[in-house]
């Protein structure tokens, strides 16, 4: 089964792949953060990005999230050309994304985190003006459920009423993730999901993502933690100043001189 998968992605011509960077350039003042990079998210799979310090990993996730343009280059979905597109807009196409640096509200409850992040959410006090009391009483209680159901899955669900500022790392991590998953997105961008988190929420946090990848979720990862790369990576992608590298099974591309080499240089 799981060779199957990685036949179909190894094979998959480009067109089948969800989210596409196309010979992205991308340079802050005279720094090249990215340099003609080209990355395929293939439907359904785990895609691990990995390279050293500063090779433009979470640039590149800007560049695909919407909140940076490229210089050059494209960002396909679905084939369509999204290079223009807004965050916002992006977001309710079904592309999510987690920060390197958790981004919670830390005096807010972790429900209302949740909550906040919902489509539509409630605070929009001029959304019962056009749509009406019932309807609007009618997509928070679709999202307060949908949070609790995310919540219980993490095991964050006792955690529910406390100050989100009040949580341990990892447990923010967490968190984060279900901020992303609360409009259902179909791909999700996880920057450094494992940083600062103890080894056994890492186990948990790498059980869940694998439930969300077979449930038909598509994952890109960016990372340091290569057990967590291993574990989960369907295809990894290594980048290094600025353009892939390279981009093959985690055995393949660790076994590869010049990938070794970017690491150590870098
Ligand atoms: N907003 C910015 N302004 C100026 N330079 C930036 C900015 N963001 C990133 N850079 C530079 O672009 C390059 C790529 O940075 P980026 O954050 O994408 O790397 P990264 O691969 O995510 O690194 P890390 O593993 O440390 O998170 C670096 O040289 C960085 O200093
Ligand atoms: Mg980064």
């Amino acid at each position: 089964m799981r060779a199957a998968v990685i036949e179909r992605q190894a094979g998959a011509p480009a067109s089948q792949a969800r989210l596409v960077a196309r010979d992205v350039s991308l340079a802050f003042g005279g720094v090249a953060a990215l340099r003609k990079a080209t990355l395929a998210i293939a439907p359904s799979l785990i895609t691990g990005i990995v390279g050293p310090n500063g090779a433009g990993k979470s640039t590149l996730f800007n560049v695909l999230a919407g909140t940076l343009k490229p210089d050059q280059g494209q960002v396909l979905f679905g084939g369509e050309d999204i290079t223009g597109l807004a965050v916002h807009r992006r977001a309710r196409r079904g592309i999510a994304r987690t920060f390197q640096l958790s981004r919670e509200l830390d005096s807010l409850t972790v429900l209302e985190n949740l909550l906040l992040a919902a489509p539509d959410h409630p605070g929009d006090a001029m959304r019962s003006v056009f749509f009406g009391r019932g309807k609007v009483r009618r997509a928070e209680a679709q999202a307060s459920e949908r949070a609790v159901a995310l919540l219980d899955r993490v095991r964050l669900i006792r955690l529910l009423d406390e100050p989100a500022g009040s949580l341990s790392g990892g447990q923010k991590k967490l968190l984060e993730l279900c901020r992303a998953l609360m409009r259902d997105p179909e791909v999700i961008l996880l920057d450094e999901p494992a940083a600062g988190v103890n080894p056994a929420l890492i186990d948990e946090l790498v059980d869940f993502i694998r439930t969300l990848r077979q449930e038909g979720m598509t994952f890109a990862i960016v990372e340091h933690n290569m057990e967590m790369i291993a574990a989960l990576c369907d295809t990894v992608y290594v980048l290094a100043e600025g353009t892939v590298l390279t981009q093959g099974s985690f055995a393949d591309v660790t076994a590869d001189p010049r990938v070794q080499q970017a690491y150590l240089g870098g």
